[in-house]
């Protein structure tokens, strides 16, 4: 097997690898648009792209549909020809108006997660831009798939299966991932397959699965496609990419981590996040840290008067260099990142284990 394309669609891309969007601004325009001229698709963050604008605390809604246009139109730039899609969370505030943004942009797909998009089907209809939700289960899966053909006429144009690996946020109770309880990744798209094949089969449409969340080598891409996923969506392997638009300090503090510097925290978000650990976890640890003393009314189920943190100044403290003040999200696989290297490198060595696993198949037969 060759590593093969990933149709979503008309869309083709060479390469079976959607970079999955990473916030708060650590894949912005520089690194979808170098993963896309690659072969994949590459996803921007929608999680408060305009932290960079004047306005961000004064306006902060007019400030990210601003930082959506400005990221979408550099991207479109820098990658004419490629893939780009956005990551837009269901739990944003102004979730409507910013996939409003991004379709009139002509984005070619929103992947949207932390919630079921329910209405999505109704912001893209008569469009280009394609829709993806991210579930963790296959009854996810079922039900958003058939509210969308119910009430929309509209089937999934892919599916992304987020298991317990994953860096950011977690669609799984932190119960649950403390006493091991969830299944492995690939039980979970073999579930989402079953339940998906009927809808497929009697529509006659192909509903794309994308397996996300520790997923690191070309083995591991070929593993999931031979149980029948389309392709995969891969963030923490990006992340010390030179491309990466997260300060130089993010990414070593990716290089640096452990195994043991991994852990969880609990998110305003209202879910567990995976986070290397620093001073900032070591406050909140010891309920230590400062009280949320203004709020950007950016998450549906934030209450600044009850959360233990603003995720979003935390998140930007990391992205701008802060690393020992701010939150850094990482994958289960973190660790493994031991330097900085260009997408195109990744990608090569990505496409080197691929090869390397059909020729240790080989050598058995
Ligand atoms: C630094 C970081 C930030 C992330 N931010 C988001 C986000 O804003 N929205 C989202 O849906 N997923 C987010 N994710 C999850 C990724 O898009 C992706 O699905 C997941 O991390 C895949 O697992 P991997 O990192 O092991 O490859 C984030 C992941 C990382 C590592």
């Amino acid at each position: 097997m060759n590593l093969p394309k990933l149709k979503i669609g008309n869309l083709v891309a060479k390469l079976p690898v959607i970079q999955g969007g990473m916030g708060i601004g650590v894949s912005l325009s520089k690194l979808s648009s170098a993963v896309a001229n690659e072969g994949g698709i590459g996803i921007i963050s929608g999680a408060q792209t305009g932290f960079r604008e004047k306005n961000f605390r004064t306006d902060n809604n007019r400030a990210n549909v601003n930082g959506i246009i400005k990221e979408i139109k550099k991207a479109r730039n820098l990658s004419p020809n490629g893939i780009l899609g956005i990551n837009i969370l269901k739990a944003s505030n102004n979730y409507f108006e910013l996939v409003k943004t991004a379709v009139k942009e002509k984005i070619d797909l929103i992947i949207s997660g932390a919630g079921l998009p329910i209405k999505l089907p109704s912001f893209v209809k008569n469009t280009k831009t394609k829709i993806v939700p991210i579930i963790s289960s296959g009854r996810a899966a079922k039900l958003i798939t058939k509210v969308w053909k119910k009430r929309y006429d509209y089937l999934p144009d892919a599916i992304v299966v987020e298991g317990k690996k994953a860096g950011g946020h977690l669609g799984f109770k932190k119960k649950d991932l403390d006493n091991n309880s969830i299944k492995p990744l690939k039980e979970i798209v073999k579930d989402v397959i079953n339940v998906i094949n009927p809808f497929e089969q009697k529509h006659n449409q192909k509903i794309p699965i994308i397996a996300a969340g520790g997923i690191y080598t070309g083995e591991d891409i070929k593993d999931f496609l031979e149980i029948g996923a389309s392709g995969v969506q891969m963030a923490t392997r990006f992340v010390a990419a030179e491309e990466c638009d997260a300060d130089i300090e993010f990414k070593k503090a990716y290089i640096n981590a452990t195994k043991e510097d991994i852990c969880f925290i609990e998110s305003p978000v209202g879910m567990p996040g995976r986070v290397i650990k620093n001073h900032f976890v070591e406050k909140y640890t010891n309920n230590n840290l400062d009280s949320v003393d203004s709020c950007y009314k950016c998450l549906k189920r934030c209450n600044p008067k009850t959360a233990l943190f603003c995720i979003t100044d935390a998140l930007i403290k990391a992205v701008n260099g802060d690393t020992e003040n701010g939150l850094i999200f990482i994958g289960e696989n973190g660790y493994r990142v031991n330097k900085i290297s260009t997408v195109k490198e990744i990608f090569e060595d990505i496409k080197k284990s691929f090869d390397l696993k059909k020729e240790k198949l080989n050598s058995l037969i």
